[in-house]
């Protein structure tokens, strides 16, 4: 790698984390499709299963502590919350999570279709990233919703969460085992990203993949 290469390096990743160092704000929430904000940024939503750390991995990208509420009880986000970051850069949704909650069946029930039909039906949202725990890999539900974006041609990459939870080596082997089991999925992105949200590990990482996102979408 030359000098060059790597001041362009540097110089990205200093982009990277102004994007998300500005504006970072709370301005919607919904548990209805017919009540969802204007359609005027770029949208990345955050999907995954009950626990695995969105609202926590939202409060590590934007350097907030408690923008998005996290709790150690599955089913804390119960509605898609919606934040502008930057000045009308884009807009970060918080979904709630699919599967197992300590909340009534019905409200898993219907905010499962929620996440569901916002997933397809979402002309501005520019990529998912779907979180998986890192401890435990994909699941058959996991699995359920990366059908349902494939189907729907809805962009989405998988971000390893919780690697500080892990021992030495383990989050690679984990990545392999993520990217040999979707390697044949569509619209999925072909690469991994690890994160901590509490050590602060692959947050970096996530801004700068955002940052060539919102690029490539001339935004
Ligand atoms: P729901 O809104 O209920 O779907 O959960 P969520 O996916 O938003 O998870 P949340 O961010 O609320 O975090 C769930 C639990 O995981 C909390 O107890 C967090 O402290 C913990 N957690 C989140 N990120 C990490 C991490 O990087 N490492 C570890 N060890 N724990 C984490
Ligand atoms: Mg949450």
């Amino acid at each position: 790698m030359t000098s060059s290469d790597n001041s362009e390096m540097a110089e990205r990743a200093e982009l990277a984390r102004r994007l998300f160092a500005g504006k970072a704000e709370f301005f919607w929430g919904t548990d209805k499709l017919a009540s969802l904000p204007p359609a005027t940024r770029p949208e990345i939503a955050f999907a995954g299963r009950s626990n695995v750390g969105k609202s926590s991995l939202i409060n590590a990208l934007t350097g907030r502590n408690a923008l998005a509420r996290t709790s150690h009880t599955p089913g804390r986000t119960q509605e898609l919350n919606f934040f502008e970051i930057g000045e009308d850069r884009l807009t970060l949704v918080d979904m709630p999570g699919y599967g197992f909650a300590k909340v009534s069946k019905e409200k898993v029930i219907a905010w499962t279709r929620t996440i569901q039909e916002y997933l397809k039906g979402r002309p501005v949202l520019a990529r998912v990233y779907v979180l998986i725990d890192s401890r435990h890999g994909l699941k058959a539900l996991d699995h359920e919703i990366l059908d349902l974006m494939d189907s729907a041609a809805v962009s989405y990459q998988i971000v390893l969460t919780k690697i500080d939870e892990l021992k030495e080596g383990e989050a690679e082997r984990q990545r392999e085992a993520v990217l040999t089991a979707i390697h044949k999925r569509v619209a999925a992105f072909p690469e991994v990203i690890l994160t901590s949200s509490r050590e602060n590990e692959g947050i970096a990482d996530l801004r700068l993949a955002v940052l060539t996102l919102l690029e490539e979408r001339g935004g």
